[in-house]
């Protein structure tokens, strides 16, 4: 083995054992749930000619936005982008999944609590980051509706 070979190997080794001890103090303060839907997340960007936008601003100066597309009054693709935090990637990820399928009016009741629950709970100090995702999905929600009327409007004589 060459002496370049020798320390990317080294290296290598070094950032396995950085991540496994980075890993292991994740899973003292998140839920397997939330690791994986941070590590792994679904619906991240923009969605194309969307009929809602929303964004939220946290306290943490973290934000996020939500873009949906409707069929009739039901959430056919949301997808979401944010600056913030594990916790936040996690949770909007998951809020993602959790909107599509629903109706608008299922879709302004989903609470911060249900959304933590579905991923096995958040650490008191993340709470907000199911906060920050929900408020994101239910401006984008009121967006569509606001288009609509708006649309509406504009068809009338
Ligand atoms: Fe600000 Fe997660 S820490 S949203």
């Amino acid at each position: 083995m060459s002496e370049k070979e020798q320390e990317s190997t080294e290296l290598d080794d070094l950032v396995e054992s950085i991540m496994s001890v980075l890993d292991a103090e994740d899973s003292k303060i998140y839920s397997q749930e939330v690791i994986a839907e941070f590590k792994n997340p679904a619906n991240v960007g923009v969605v194309e000619n969307a009929d809602g936008t929303g964004i939220s601003d946290g306290l943490c100066n973290d934000t996020m936005e939500m873009t949906l597309k409707l069929d009739g009054d039901r959430i056919v693709e949301c997808m979401f982008f944010t600056d913030g935090c594990g916790a936040t990637i996690a949770c909007g990820s998951r809020l993602t999944k959790i909107a599509v399928g629903r109706t608008v009016e299922e879709a302004l009741d989903i609470q911060p609590e249900e959304l933590a629950a579905a991923l096995g709970g958040l650490p008191e100090e993340h709470r907000h980051c199911a906060t920050l995702a929900v408020i994101a999905l239910r401006n984008a929600v009121r967006n569509c509706e606001k288009r609509r009327e708006q649309d509406m409007e504009g068809e009338s004589p």
